[in-house]
């Protein structure tokens, strides 16, 4: 397989329990790294790290103490996070006006300051070793307005905006800093999703060959497939209303609107009960 060896190189995966998680998860443990797992739902994690022969560590990512707490107890058992892939995160749907703001604002609970409590976990002592790299995975939510999923699109979007603004803050510290964007991913958070005709849902593991793009090669900025880029291009170099007549034509602005509600409670409900409790290595 193409790229630098990550032998025996910690590396952290945030919910990593199932989905896109677990399928970088297993990649980087084919390509030699030590993997370790962490997740908010203990049970779904425990069958996966059996599954997988790897450790594991229930951490919910909103939980800043959380972090700190299993960040030393990786470096002083396991070794120093060489990777950390931010890949945690929640979708809920609905109209922006007519939804719950608590319940709408946990998504950026989960995405934002998920991802910046493990930004600030870790990279303090990667920038003291020289060497590092942080992977955010983000979405192409995170370069249009992806309506019906609007705190969703907010989150991918803050998520693209702090990595890219702290990638420059630490570009002569040895440590990187990247972000994914994939189109929409067959797992659990596309759960009653209506499917369009293009692009069609495409696989975790294919997500997972992204992080290790950005991992093997040092890009910044990875789409998942190659053609989710036109979500940043489109927007920047066609009149609004020809890309948006595109968006419609396509039905992005339906995907969600039009999704199986039923289906979707079951799936946000997961995350009401999983939330909080201890973490347990
Ligand atoms: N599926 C898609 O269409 C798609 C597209 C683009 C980006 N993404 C992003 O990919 C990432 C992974 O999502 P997925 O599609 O694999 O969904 P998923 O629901 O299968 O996996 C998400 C994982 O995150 C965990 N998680 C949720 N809240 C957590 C918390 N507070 N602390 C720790 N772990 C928590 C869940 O338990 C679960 O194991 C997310 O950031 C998502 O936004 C997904």
């Amino acid at each position: 397989m193409a790229g630098r060896s990550w032998s025996g190189k910690v590396a952290l995966v945030t919910g990593s329990a199932q989905g896109i998680g677990r399928a970088t998860a297993e990649v980087l443990k084919a390509r030699g790294a030590k993997v370790v797992l962490a997740d908010v739902q203990a049970e779904v994690l425990a069958r996966t790290a059996e599954a997988l022969n790897m450790p594991a560590f229930r951490l919910d990512v909103t939980d800043p103490d959380a972090w700190s707490a299993v960040v030393a107890e990786i470096e002083d058992d396991i070794g120093p996070i060489e990777i950390l892939v931010n890949n945690a995160g929640i979708m809920r749907l609905g109209p922006f006006l007519a939804n719950d703001p608590d319940r709408d604002d946990v998504q950026l609970e989960v995405n934002v300051r998920g991802v910046m409590h493990g930004m600030r976990a870790v990279l303090p002592r990667m920038r003291a070793r020289g060497r590092g790299h942080v992977v955010n995975i983000a979405s192409t939510a995170g370069r249009v307005g992806t309506p019906y999923a609007a705190v969703y699109s907010a989150s991918k979007h803050a998520v693209i905006g702090v990595t890219e603004a702290v990638r420059q803050e630490l570009i002569d510290s040895g440590v990187q800093l990247s972000y994914v964007c994939p189109t929409p991913v067959r797992t659990a958070l596309l759960t009653g999703a209506r499917e369009l005709a293009w692009p069609k849902p495409i696989a975790p593991e294919d997500v997972a060959h992204g992080v290790m793009r950005c991992l093997d090669r040092g890009l910044v900025e990875v789409y998942v497939p190659r053609s989710g880029r036109l979500a940043a291009v489109l927007p920047a170099i066609l009149p609004r209303r020809v890309y948006e007549r595109i968006g419609r034509l396509l039905g992005v602005d339906r995907i969600f609107a039009e999704a199986d509600h039923a289906a979707r409670a079951r799936y946000e409900a997961t995350y009401a009960e999983a939330a909080g409790g201890e973490t347990v290595g």
